[in-house]
């Protein structure tokens, strides 16, 4: 079993002061973010509306921390190119809203960015077999994607085992984060499984000191 790598932690900005912003992700780079997880959500794939490139490219110049944007938007493909140009590193595409992701995959990759799939809780982990060749990251959603502060799906456990090793059998690189209610008591089970990313809104934004918060995230999920 190839050695796992320390767990990276994404603060999700969904969980923090829209009317501080800048600051707000100033913040979580300078108390140990790794990542910033940014959540665009349209009203119509997801049952809530966030923000869209603006945001980003307004983000852009206060971190050189990589930029991990996940779409949740239908259609997807009209709008990667904006989130590409306004400095997105990763973007995350759903499988569940598209019947041409692979192609979606691999025009993210033609832009020089990194590929994500994101899978839903109720889709079975086979149904991004095909496109393990393309992705850098997989995002498993460990909430029924739309809103923070939800409860961690325990269902989701078995899955992120199965997709780690279908990554480790591709014999690729690729990185499986988990995003929805990951917190000190959830992390461990994540990381357990074989992810080596956390998504995390409330249990930093939701938290006075980001720092203390990042620290035993990173701590809970880590493998001894
Ligand atoms: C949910 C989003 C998540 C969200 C997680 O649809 O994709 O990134 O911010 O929030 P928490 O950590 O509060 O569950
Ligand atoms: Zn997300």
């Amino acid at each position: 079993m190839p050695q796992l790598k320390t767990p990276l932690i994404a603060p999700s900005i969904l969980s923090a002061d829209f009317a501080r912003m800048g600051e707000e992700v100033e913040a979580v780079v300078r108390d140990g973010a790794d990542w910033l997880h940014l959540d665009v959500m349209d009203g119509h794939f997801v049952p809530n509306m966030t923000f869209g490139p603006g945001m980003i490219a307004a983000l852009r110049n206060r971190t050189d921390k990589p930029f991990d944007v996940h779409l949740m938007i239908e259609p997807a493909d009209a709008f990667i190119d904006a989130f590409a140009k306004a400095g997105a590193d990763h973007i995350h595409v759903h499988v569940e809203n598209n019947p041409h992701v692979h192609r979606t995959l691999q025009h993210i990759r033609a832009l020089g960015k990194k590929p994500g799939i994101a899978i839903c809780p109720g889709t079975p982990p086979e149904t991004i077999e095909y496109l393990l060749d393309l992705v850098d990251v997989i995002l498993v959603m460990t909430v029924n994607p739309g809103f923070g502060g939800q409860k961690f799906l325990d269902s989701q456990v078995p899955k992120i085992r199965r997709l780690r090793e279908m990554a480790d059998a591709s014999g690729r690189d690729i990185r499986i984060g988990v995003d929805g209610g990951i917190d000190l008591a959830t992390a461990p089970l994540a990381t357990g499984a074989g992810a080596d990313m956390m998504v995390a809104g409330t249990s930093i934004y939701g938290q006075d000191d980001y720092a203390a918060a990042i620290t035993s995230l990173r701590q809970a999920g880590s493998l001894s």
